[in-house]
């Protein structure tokens, strides 16, 4: 990979960053000005609290319990009640972190959608806990029937007690650009339920407001407003990172267990006792001022237009006549391949070498999975590249696809 990104020309798909030319900078020079002209002054440039800014917090509170009620303006005090379950951390990265770390012991399981957030499948890895791939139909919606059949068989075999919690990312996920639908995230509940498992539950919504459609968002609840998950100990975390700027690293869970969001506060006051508030006032000047929503305009008009160009580059490069299947998403960042079964696309594969000598690179679909890796998928980001770039680097994968097709020359 280093050697790789050391290659001149080189063109990546494989990072999931946002695209430079898209950032906010005159929106967040705008904020900074307001907060400076405040009476209370240098306010923002002092530490902060450990579960963040309150304005933020209730900012953040109305706007998922708007999302979760299609769009209906919340109560005051529903307002203050998930204002008080919720806490922003150092992007939504740091509330998985604290998560799993105060559920789970080295040698517990957690279960995954399938295909899933690799670094969340690095992360568990790094504390030593086995993620375990939720059992998916071929169309890559979840198997009940095969759920329930895993989940006894852990009971039988004696592992059901190190199964501590269930993990998905419900809008355009990363890497698969899916979206679980109501029936399909109620399904999920109910099969656990049945199965004697009302484990703490993770939904990564990180993606929810980049739908192309900006109704995407409200279209289904989130499991905190979802009765299906009543019960279930909830975390929900999400993110202003890629929805507004990467680089200020502000995201955020709401936990409706109390001891888990205690845990979780007490571990975060030991990493830093509170993400940088400056970062955090301007995104709570943002979210006030408009200057959020207009960003969100931007990108969902200039990542469909970067979906468009990709898409196109692998269609007119021939990849579907070379047994490539993919869905065109609706939103988030990338566009998830099947290539032919017996294609190997992992880091050390033919398929690789060619993409490296068309210099251009992506993920291998294989890091994303708890288990029983398939070998022919691969992750493309359309975040960061131009149009025109990305027009280019789909071309050249589907030359690095024809390269190595059995029988094509
Ligand atoms: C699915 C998913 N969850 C969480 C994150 C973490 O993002 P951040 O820490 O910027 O909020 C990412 C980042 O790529 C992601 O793709």
């Amino acid at each position: 990979m280093q050697t790789a990104l050391e290659t001149p020309g080189l063109l990546s798909l494989a990072a999931g960053f946002t695209d430079n030319a898209t950032l906010p900078v005159p929106a967040v020079g705008e904020a900074f000005a307001a907060l400076a002209a405040e009476a209370n002054g240098a306010e923002f440039l002092q530490y902060g609290t450990n579960a963040g800014r309150p304005g933020l917090r209730a900012a953040l509170a109305a706007r998922v319990l708007a999302q979760d009620a299609h769009g209906a303006v919340p109560e005051p005090a529903a307002v203050a009640a998930r204002a008080a379950q919720t806490f922003v951390t150092n992007g939504s990265q740091q509330a998985l972190y604290l998560a799993v770390q105060t559920l789970c012991e080295p040698g517990d399981i957690v279960l995954v959608d399938r295909p899933s957030y690799f670094v969340f499948l690095e992360l568990l890895g790094g504390l030593g806990v086995e993620a375990r791939s939720l059992p998916v139909d071929a169309e890559g919606r979840l198997d009940a029937a095969a759920l329930a059949t895993s989940l006894r068989r852990m009971r039988d075999s004696g592992e059901r007690s190190r199964l501590k919690a269930v993990y998905f990312v419900s809008w355009f996920s990363n890497p698969s650009g899916r979206t679980l639908d109501a029936v399909e995230k109620r399904t999920l509940a109910e099969a656990l339920r049945a199965e004697d498992c009302v484990v703490p539950v993770m939904e990564d919504a990180a993606y929810r407001e980049l739908g192309f459609d900006p109704a995407a968002a409200f279209v289904q609840p989130g499991v905190l407003g979802d009765p299906a998950w009543d019960g279930f100990p909830r975390l929900y975390t999400s993110t202003l990172t890629k929805p507004f700027a990467t680089g200020l690293k502000v995201g955020y869970g709401m936990c409706d267990s109390d001891s888990w969001r205690a845990a979780m506060l007490h571990v975060k006051g030991h990493h830093d006792f509170g993400t940088g508030n400056f970062a955090q006032a301007l995104l709570e000047r943002a979210l006030a001022s408009g200057a959020y929503e207009a960003q969100l305009a931007v990108l969902r008009r200039t990542y469909r237009e970067k979906r468009d160009a990709l898409d196109a580059a692998l269609r007119t490069g021939g990849l579907a006549d070379l047994g490539w299947r993919w869905r065109t998403p609706e939103g988030g960042l990338y566009l998830w391949l099947e290539g032919p079964a017996a294609l190997d696309t992992g880091g050390e594969s033919e398929f690789c070498r060619s993409c490296l000598d068309e210099r251009v690179l992506y993920v291998p679909g294989a890091l994303c999975h708890g288990d029983h890796p398939p070998r022919n998928t691969v992750r493309l980001s359309y975040g960061v590249l131009a149009p025109a770039a990305l027009a280019e680097a789909g071309a050249r994968f589907c030359r690095a696809a024809r390269r190595v097709a059995p029988g094509i020359a």
